[in-house]
């Protein structure tokens, strides 16, 4: 399989903007409102918003492409971009998402290994995300690429209150 990995830049505004829509409402919409799906896209997916994280330079975002075609995106954060109080010593994958018909093909894995990658040319310890604890799909997925809980904290779905887990890994 011909499997690429691109850095996103301010030029993939668009193509990113659509594809974190397009595989948030997919992963999400069963088991949510339309209203609070849609404040939280609104909120988190407006084009001020991800060039402002596209700018940043503690975050990374990378399109991973099967054939040619985008078929998901990562975003790593480190130092102050990570989403909670954590270590200078660790790097958070903050999204992780495979377009559907993608899905189960080993580019999840190819990004957990980019971010292992990633963290591991900037000296970190440790790997963490934060990830809803309805989404069975996702925790097995981690559990399977070596991460435990080790946390959880709460996270805002418009105005609805969820419980995401932490979990993490280490890279020694
Ligand atoms: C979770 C997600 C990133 C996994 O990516 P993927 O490309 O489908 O997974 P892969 O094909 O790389 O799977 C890697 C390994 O995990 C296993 N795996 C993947 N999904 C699994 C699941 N739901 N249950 C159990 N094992 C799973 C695979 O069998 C594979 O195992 P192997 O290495 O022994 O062959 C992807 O399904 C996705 O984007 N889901 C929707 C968005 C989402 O929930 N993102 C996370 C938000 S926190």
């Amino acid at each position: 399989m011909t499997v690429k990995i691109k850095k996103c830049s301010r030029e993939d505004l668009q193509v990113l903007q659509e594809i974190s829509i397009e595989t948030f409402n997919d992963t999400f919409k069963e088991q949510n409102s339309p209203e609070n799906m849609q404040a939280y896209m609104e909120r988190a997916f407006n084009a001020e918003q991800l060039e402002k994280e596209l700018a940043n330079s503690s975050s990374e975002f990378f399109f991973i492409c099967f054939h040619e075609e985008p078929a998901g995106y990562l975003k790593v954060n480190m130092n102050d971009a990570q989403s909670e109080k954590m270590s200078d010593e660790s790097l958070e994958i903050e999204r992780i998402y495979i377009r559907n018909k993608f899905q189960r093909k080993g580019l999840g894995k190819y990004l957990i290994n980019q971010a292992m990658g990633i963290a591991i040319s900037h000296n970190k310890k440790m790997i963490w995300l934060g990830v809803w604890e309805k989404n069975e799909n996702a925790i097995d997925f981690y559990k399977k690429m070596g991460f435990i809980q080790t946390g959880a904290h709460s996270f805002y779905m418009g105005d609805e209150e969820q419980i995401d887990l932490i979990m993490s890994r280490t890279l020694e």
